[in-house]
């Protein structure tokens, strides 16, 4: 059965709020590696990278404050340094010196990093009873594979052919 913030144990609010915190962290520094990518790609393909990276970090954006408000809502302390979630974050920095390639490439796998994460928070939302996470964290899921596919195909030539013939 599904628990409401008031009724789960401070134990399992500190185990949610754990997650949550992973998420926010990633979500955090790869908002500022999009705008970075968004600012300095460069090559023929500059308009649509310099569009969907600016989509990725203002998703990401908006997705900070949903994460940190259910860390609140879960009575937990919302992490606001900067300093603080690049130590914990397993998306790492980028100096932005790199090909439009390279950038989609790292692009990519902060994408898959986060949905990992997400997907992590899923299973310890639902170990608790915490619809409400597990609601959101889901979402999430969803959003960075949708990402991870846009950047995936920019390296791929032609299409997969998963047909049976
Ligand atoms: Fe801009």
């Amino acid at each position: 059965m599904g628990l409401i913030a008031a009724k789960m144990e401070p134990t399992a609010k500190a185990a949610v709020v754990e997650g949550l915190t992973q998420a926010l962290a990633e979500t955090a520094v790869t908002t500022a590696k999009a705008q970075n990518f968004h600012w300095n790609v460069t090559g023929m393909a500059f308009g649509p990278l310099h569009a969907m990276f600016q989509e990725i970090y203002e998703d990401h954006f908006v997705a900070q404050d949903t994460i940190a408000e259910r860390i609140k809502a879960l009575d937990g302390h919302a992490e606001g340094r900067m300093a603080k979630w690049i130590e914990r974050s397993a998306v790492h920095e980028h100096d932005g010196y790199a090909t439009d390639k390279e950038m989609v490439a790292d692009m990519l796998a902060s994408q898959e990093t986060l949905s990992s994460t997400m997907s992590a928070l899923c299973a310890i939302s639902e170990e608790h009873g915490d619809w409400a996470t597990n609601d959101l964290a889901t979402n999430r899921v969803d959003v960075h594979d949708k990402f991870a596919w846009f950047l995936r195909v920019h390296l791929r030539g032609k299409p997969v052919d998963n047909s049976v013939r």
